[in-house]
């Protein structure tokens, strides 16, 4: 989704914006934009496509000896929802008056309305005229009308932006230069993430924390419908009711280098190379001391009669994945909703279900909505997060914090292999708390977690045969992944992660589905990859592969089959084995072979991995 970055101090703001768009990047977007408050006032410039394409615009201007430069500046990347991308609908907005410069994350969904009545005043010749297509430049024109047409409070800044807030409905997080005010930077937020950096040479706003960590770890966290004033040296926080408010920062723990990519072609690839560290740093932040310890130790799972896990994409897979693990070792009843669907289903939930969201940036929008209808129905929640002081993470009642640092590429990794191992031991906890795992069978069970690190490290390794063999897969039109059971869980991640980074059709199947209508997709030298680490399953998903084969299909297997010798491979299958790990902790191996298999794929594809098209990294919007 759209990211916005700003910058008020001594230094010059334009490499500063640029910088931290570049670090942006990896929410997608589709065109970008700055604006510079110079000496002749607001200095703007737009341009649709990548960032390079700006910069190049940036350089003409130095070339024509007209560069962009201020100390005070704000810069977005428009994924675009409401017009198409182009340059005049990208960001910074200016109101017609040249009064008000904005840039917006989120989505008006009054701006109709608003729009209208402030069109219908051209008549009687106060009224402004629409530069693009986009809800975004409501706000720009909006503020300008108060801030100059209105008697009462007209030519306060704090006051117009308190009565943008409350005439838009939707969600936003703004960034606000004002003509009048050339050392005050505004921000102002509602269900869209935005924070604040400060530091001894400036001061920042931005959509997440990798674009300030240059520059600095002390972050405010922005609530929604707070306002922050923003000097070069202060920051003053006020509420709807222009109250001053006391905030305090908080310091970023993660580190500069987890937003380079260090020496690795994508970000992709760093992300999966680093899940051995981020999965010993996970689970260590349970067996160790602090926050996620405190919430194992404090939940008190005996009042639930019922689990209920709601999340979007990958992080829905890994509730799927932990559903298995749940029911197997708690015997509670688990149910995984979308929670694009949870949240309109009238879900049946009580004071006595706990609801699980998962979900990495913590700002997903249908993610925060299935929260939000959960706590109105009284059920406990739960959230699994990796970014501090997201929404998700202040909200719910208690939150776990994967220890994966930031992720770039759109696609998750790491996050995912934090989310799965964090609810595997809760499930484990929650196990022991019910009385059916004694203390010694969860301290064996936490011994095996321990050592999921050195296997997951020993598969990246060696990663020349997922590399070669996916350097043969490149022409596939489609491609299916089956499994069973937990298997097939972790079969639906394979199938995401292939589709979005490398534009290959892929489905998913549970292996006994296939006979049911599937298998009349399977022809000669369609290629399936089938999951196999359920000991107890290995005769039945082999049947499964057998009879795909026997169609003339492909099958690459990964898993962990001591029934598989050198004979069984064969022109028309290939295997990758597995280290052992239990079968309900497999998913942490499968899944980091499904990576680089769709990693490699979409390599030698040649394409924009970390950034595939349509795509953004946090949805913010629904
Ligand atoms: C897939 C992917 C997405 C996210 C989904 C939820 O690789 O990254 O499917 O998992 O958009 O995002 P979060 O976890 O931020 O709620």
């Amino acid at each position: 989704m759209c990211g916005i970055i700003g910058y008020i101090g001594k230094e010059d703001a334009v490499p500063i914006i640029i910088d931290g768009l570049k670090k942006l990047e990896y929410r997608g977007y589709d065109s970008a934009g700055i604006a510079i408050y110079g000496q002749n006032g607001f200095d703007v410039v737009k341009q649709k496509g990548r960032l390079a394409a700006l910069e190049e615009r940036l350089s003409s201007r130095q070339l024509e000896n007209n560069p962009l430069s201020g100390h005070l500046g704000i810069g977005h990347t428009r994924w675009a929802t409401h017009g198409e991308p182009s340059d005049i609908n990208s960001h910074p907005h200016v109101g017609s008056r040249n009064k008000i410069a904005v840039v917006h994350n989120g989505i008006i969904e009054n701006y109709r309305q608003l729009k209208e009545r402030l069109e219908y005043s051209v008549q009687n010749s106060e009224g402004v005229t629409f530069a693009s297509q986009t809800d975004s430049e409501v706000i720009a024109q909006l503020a300008e009308h108060y801030y100059c047409m209105d008697n009462v409070n007209a030519g306060d800044l704090i006051d117009t932006v308190i009565r943008v807030s409350n005439a838009v409905e939707g969600s936003y997080a703004l960034g606000i230069m004002c003509i009048d005010e050339p050392d005050v930077l505004i921000a102002v937020k509602k269900d869209n993430p935005l924070i604040i950096g400060v530091s001894d040479s400036g001061n920042f706003i931005a959509s997440d924390v990798p674009a300030v960590l240059k520059y600095t770890k002390e972050v405010y966290y922005l609530n929604d419908k707070e306002i922050a004033v923003i000097r070069s040296g202060s920051v003053q926080f006020f509420n709807m009711d222009k109250e001053p408010l006391h905030k305090t920062t908080e310091t970023v723990t993660w580190s500069m280098d987890s937003a380079e990519k260090g020496g690795y072609p994508h970000f992709m690839l760093k992300e999966i190379m680093e899940q051995p560290k981020v999965l010993r740093d996970t689970i260590q932040s349970v067996l160790g001391e602090g926050a996620n310890k405190n919430v194992f130790d404090n939940i008190c799972v005996s009042r639930f009669k019922k689990i209920a896990i709601a999340a979007c994409g990958s992080a829905y897979n890994a509730g799927v994945t932990a559903k298995y693990v749940f029911e197997k070792l708690c015997r509670l009843s688990v149910e995984t909703d979308l929670a694009s669907e949870f949240r309109y289903k009238d879900p049946i939930i009580d004071n006595k279900t706990l609801v699980i969201l998962v979900s990495q940036s913590g700002e997903t929008a249908d993610t925060i909505a299935a929260m939000r209808e959960a706590k109105s129905k009284g059920a406990a929640t739960l959230s699994i997060v990796n970014v501090l002081g997201s929404t998700i993470a202040k909200e719910a009642d208690y939150c776990l914090f994967t220890a994966a640092g930031p992720e770039i590429a759109v696609a998750t990794t790491k996050a995912f292999s934090a989310q799965l191992v964090l609810l595997y031991m809760l499930a484990i906890r929650f196990a022991h708390k019910l009385g059916l795992l004694t203390e010694y069978d969860e301290q064996e069970l936490f011994v095996e977690i321990a050592a999921l690190p050195y296997k997951v490290s020993a598969i990246l390794e060696q990663t020349d045969a997922i590399q070669k063999y996916a350097s043969t897969c490149v022409g596939y039109k489609s491609i299916f992944f089956i499994g069973r059971n937990i298997d097939y869980a972790i079969a639906l991640e394979g199938s995401l992660k292939l589709k979005e980074i490398s534009y290959i059709h892929s489905e998913a199947y549970a292996g006994g589905e296939l006979k049911h209508g599937t298998i009349s997709l399977v022809e000669e030298n369609t290629l399936v990859v089938t999951i196999s680490n359920c000991a107890s399953l290995f005769g039945k998903i082999m049947s499964n592969a057998q009879q795909v084969i026997s169609r003339g299909a492909k099958v690459l297997l990964i898993g962990n089959c001591s029934e598989i010798d050198d004979d069984t491979e064969t022109e028309k299958l290939y295997y990758i084995s597995l280290p052992h790990v239990s079968d309900i902790f497999s998913p942490s191996l499968s899944v980091v072979v499904l990576q680089l298999f769709s990693y490699y794929v979409a390599a030698n594809k040649g394409l924009d991995i970390d950034k595939p098209r349509n795509l953004a990294k946090s949805v913010t919007v629904e």
